[in-house]
């Protein structure tokens, strides 16, 4: 089966991504903890682009996954990105809430979102970084197939969870 269609998100795509990230939460532990206001959770904050993949189904299309590239804020990991990189942070670009609904996955169509972001990031002159927690095997060999590596680690007190967060930097743009 191949990697299903990717398209920009709008913002009519909110309330699905939320309902995606509810079944992935069940499916994969991801999110690990549901955050009060899922919605704006999965929309993410200091958004540069960001991308849905969907099933274009005889009923409707369904939205089956979800990246976005943001700016690095002040947390933990990017002093880590900073200093692995040599980059300020406005040279580096965040992939986040990277998630393919369990009946879509081994389809490919997250590495297609994940070179859909990296892509993006280089074409704006950026380095694509992220960090996610420890438990996320699956993502973690995906990333490191698209050529990030491990940079650091820092640890996340959740309500019910300590996470240990892994940071990565991917590769940098051509210049
Ligand atoms: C991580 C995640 C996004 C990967 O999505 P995916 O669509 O399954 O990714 P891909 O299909 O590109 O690759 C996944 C696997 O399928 C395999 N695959 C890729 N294309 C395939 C195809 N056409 N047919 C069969 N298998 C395929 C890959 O080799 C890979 O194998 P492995 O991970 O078992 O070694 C997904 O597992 C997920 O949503 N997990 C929960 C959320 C999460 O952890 N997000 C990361 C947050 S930091």
């Amino acid at each position: 089966m191949p990697p299903f269609p990717i398209r920009p998100r709008t913002d009519a795509d909110r309330p699905a991504v939320a309902g995606l990230l509810l079944a992935t939460h069940e499916t994969d532990g991801y999110p690990i903890v549901l955050p009060p206001d899922l919605e704006a959770w999965g929309a993410a904050d200091d958004v540069v682009e960001a991308w849905v993949a969907v099933d274009d189904a005889d009923d409707g299309e369904v939205v089956v996954g979800h990246a976005v590239l943001t700016e690095a804020d002040g947390g933990a990991a990017t002093p880590q990105w900073e200093a692995a990189t040599g980059l300020d942070r406005s040279e580096l670009g965040v992939v986040r809430r990277l998630v393919v609904h369990r009946s879509a996955q081994g389809t490919g169509t997250g590495a297609a979102l994940l070179a859909t972001a990296v892509d993006a990031a280089h074409r704006l002159g950026r380095r694509p970084v992220l960090d996610m927690s420890d438990n996320l095997t699956s993502a973690g060999a995906l990333y490191r197939r698209a050529g990030f590596v491990e940079v650091g680690a820092y640890d996340l007190q959740l309500p019910g969870h300590l996470l240990h967060v892994l940071t990565w930097v991917g590769p940098p743009p051509d210049r």
